[in-house]
C-alpha cells in the first residue's frame, strides 16, 4: 500500500446522494443531499430517487472535492456503494464512479452499504475492538451482526419483515405524520407516558425480528380509539408516541440482550438511522449500566445514509486489494 491513500465514496443506494473524500482514514468532507420529493408520498419513490441522484451527484462530488480541498488528479481510487439498495438509485451511483475511475485510470472499489453502516464506527474514536456486536437499525434493514473484524461480519438475527425504521415510519404515518416519521415519533414520545398504552410484542425465535404484526396491533388499536372518539389520536399524540416507541426500543434491546449473552460480548454499538432514537439510546445506557457493556454510537451525521462509511470501509478494502471490475454490476440484494 503506497503511503498516502485519498478516496472519493459515493452514495447513492436510497434516498440520500452523499459523497465524501477521505485522506488515510481521516474524513475530509462528507455531503449529502437529502431529497425532499418523497415526503409528499409518504414514503421513498424508486424512480423519482434514481431522478434525484443525477441531478445531486455533480454538484455534490464537486463539493466534497471542494471542501477536502482535493483536486480529482489527486485520487487514488473510487468507491461506490455496490448495494443493497434501489436498483435505479445504485445505477447513478455506480455509472458515475465507473467512468470517474475509467476517465481518471484508478481502481474501483464496491462497497456494502450494511458493512459500511458498521464501519462507521471507525470515523471517530473511541474504535470498538473486534469481536463487537452491532445492532443495525435503519429504514430497510434491522440486523444484529457479529463483528469479528473490519471485513469479517456474520449476521446473527435480522428481521424477517419489516424493518425497525419502518415500522417507526409505518406507525407515524398511521397517526398522519409526514414521512420520515421515525423523528417525529421520537419528538412527541419526550413528553408522553410510555406506559399508556400496550401493544402486541412479538414473539419470535432465536435472535429475529418481526415487526409487521406489532404495526396491525397499532392500526386496529388506532381505528377502535379513533371510532370511540374521533379526536382519539390528537388528544394522546404524546402517550402514542411514548408507547409505540418504547415497543419498538423493547424488542430490539431484548434481542441484543440475548446475543450478547450467548455470544458472551460486552463491546456493543449501534448503527444506523435509528440509533437517533432517544429511546433506543437511553434504554441502551440504561442497560449498558447492568450488564456492563461498553456501548458506541457514532455522531448522528455518520448513523443516517452517508458517504463517509462508504469511504472508510472503503478505506479497509483498498488496503486489502480488493478491487472490482468496470463490468461489475450494482447489487439491489447483495447478501452480506
Ligand atoms: O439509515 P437511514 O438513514 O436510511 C436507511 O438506510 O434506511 O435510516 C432512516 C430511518 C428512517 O426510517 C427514519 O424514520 C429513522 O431512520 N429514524 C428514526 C430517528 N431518526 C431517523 N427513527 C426513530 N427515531 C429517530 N430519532
Ligand atoms: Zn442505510
Amino acid at each position: 500500500m503506497s503511503s498516502s491513500v485519498v478516496l472519493l465514496a459515493i452514495e447513492s443506494s436510497c434516498d440520500e446522494t452523499s459523497a465524501a473524500v477521505l485522506h488515510n482514514g481521516k474524513i475530509l468532507s462528507n455531503i449529502i443531499a437529502t431529497q425532499a420529493i418523497h415526503e409528499q408520498f409518504g414514503g421513498v419513490v424508486p424512480e423519482l430517487a434514481s431522478r434525484a441522484h443525477q441531478q445531486n451527484i455533480i454538484p455534490v462530488v464537486s463539493e466534497a472535492l471542494r471542501v477536502a480541498n482535493i483536486h480529482k488528479k489527486e485520487l487514488n481510487a473510487i468507491a461506490y456503494t455496490q448495494g443493497p439498495g434501489l436498483l435505479g438509485a445504485l445505477l447513478v451511483g455506480s455509472s458515475f464512479a465507473k467512468a470517474l475511475a475509467l476517465g481518471l485510470g484508478l481502481p474501483l472499489l464496491g462497497v456494502h452499504h450494511m458493512q459500511a453502516h458498521i464501519l462507521a464506527h471507525f470515523i471517530e474514536e473511541p474504535f470498538p475492538p473486534f469481536p463487537f456486536l452491532c445492532l443495525t437499525v435503519s429504514g430497510g434493514h434491522t440486523q444484529i451482526v457479529l463483528v469479528e473484524d473490519y471485513l469479517k461480519m456474520k449476521i446473527i438475527g435480522e428481521t424477517l419483515d419489516d424493518a425497525a425504521g419502518e415500522a417507526f415510519d409505518k406507525a407515524a404515518k398511521m397517526l398522519q405524520l409526514p414521512y420520515p416519521g421515525g423523528p417525529l415519533i421520537d419528538k412527541y414520545a419526550q413528553t408522553g407516558d410510555a406506559q399508556k398504552f400496550k401493544f402486541n410484542k412479538p414473539e419470535i425465535p432465536q435472535l429475529n425480528f418481526s415487526f409487521s404484526g406489532l404495526k396491525t396491533s397499532i392500526l386496529y388499536f388506532l381505528q377502535d380509539q379513533t371510532r370511540k372518539n374521533e379526536h382519539f389520536i390528537k388528544e394522546n399524540l404524546a402517550d402514542i408516541c411514548a408507547s409505540i416507541q418504547q415497543t419498538i426500543v423493547d424488542v430490539l434491546l431484548q434481542k441484543l440482550k440475548k446475543a450478547a449473552d450467548m455470544y458472551k460480548i460486552s463491546h456493543i454499538a449501534l448503527a444506523g438511522g435509528v440509533a437517533a432514537n432517544s429511546g433506543l439510546r437511553k434504554g441502551l445506557e440504561t442497560l449498558a449500566v447492568q450488564k456492563q457493556w461498553h456501548t458506541y454510537i457514532p455522531d448522528f451525521q455518520y448513523c443516517t445514509d452517508n458517504a463517509a462509511m462508504i469511504a472508510i470501509a472503503a478505506y479497509y478494502q483498498y488496503q486489502q486489494k480488493q478491487f472490482v471490475e468496470l463490468t461489475q454490476q450494482p447489487l439491489p440484494r447483495w447478501e452480506m
